[in-house]
């Protein structure tokens, strides 16, 4: 264990650059890692510079295999919002992933069952290699709404309010928003052999800097990150505590 490294960087296209460089180093070191990708705004720029540097021979992701982070319930399967269709558009697609090397979350079924499934998968394959996360304005990491405790494993969720209305913007209302989701687990994620926490913008100071500098408790689930293994926070000067810039 030992302290998140924070980077901060200028914007959120410095954001998306020294993002996919981390991303490429650590699989150009494990190639064969499975990578657990995240949806949300923050991520598109380091998605696109990851293209980019596939495109010039310096990332290849061949191997990886992609591990799905969470996933809404009670949607139709082709429904152009589900968060594995984000995926394919901002992340396997650009760089073209093959479907065999995709491990998706259950949607359907004795979700019980199929969660202790997923995460039985995700040990059989190592652990997570490398896990890329976004943070949600209430300390989220991916749908592990607070209170989520360290041990929790991936299972089915109760969005919180929060997460509701900072996803309303893709649904139209607040009502529309599905209430339920699968989240792969805190477990699985802080054992994760390599973690990159991504934040940009004002609208997430606050909750870095809990997260980063504050107690660690179940009410901040990122806080857990702390005592995590190789974690690198990777915020844009906008995100990052004033008194604390470089
Ligand atoms: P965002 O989502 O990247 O769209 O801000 C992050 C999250 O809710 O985990």
């Amino acid at each position: 264990m030992g302290r998140p490294n924070v980077v901060v960087v200028e914007d959120p296209r410095e954001l998306g650059r020294a993002g996919a460089e981390w991303v490429a180093r650590r699989v150009a070191g494990t190639p064969e890692a499975s990578v657990v990708v995240p949806t949300g705004e923050t991520p598109l720029n380091l998605y696109r510079e990851l293209a980019t540097l596939r495109d010039q021979g310096r990332f290849d992701p061949s191997m990886i295999t992609v591990c799905q982070l969470d996933e809404y319930l009670g949607i139709g399967l082709d429904d152009r919002r589900r968060l594995f269709g984000w995926m394919q558009r901002t992340f396997l697609e650009p760089l073209r992933i093959a479907d065999e090397r995709v491990v998706r979350l259950p949607v359907s079924g004795d979700l019980d069952v199929a969660c202790a499934a997923y995460d039985r998968e995700l040990e059989g394959r190592g652990g997570v290699g490398i896990a890329i996360l976004g943070i949600g304005a209430n300390g989220h990491l991916g749908f592990n709404e607070p209170p989520s405790d360290r041990s929790a494993p991936t299972r089915r969720v109760q969005l919180s309010r929060s997460s509701v209305e900072a996803n309303a913007r893709y649904w139209g209302s607040p009502d529309d928003v599905p209430r339920s989701a699968v989240t792969i687990g805190m477990a699985p994620l802080l054992a994760a052999r390599s973690i990159l926490l991504l934040a940009s913008g004002a609208g997430k100071q606050t909750i870095v800097t809990r997260a980063m500098q504050g107690p660690i408790v179940p009410d901040v689930p990122a806080s857990y990150l702390q005592e995590a293994d190789d974690v690198t926070v990777l915020v844009d000067r906008a995100a990052w505590p004033e008194g604390d810039r470089t």
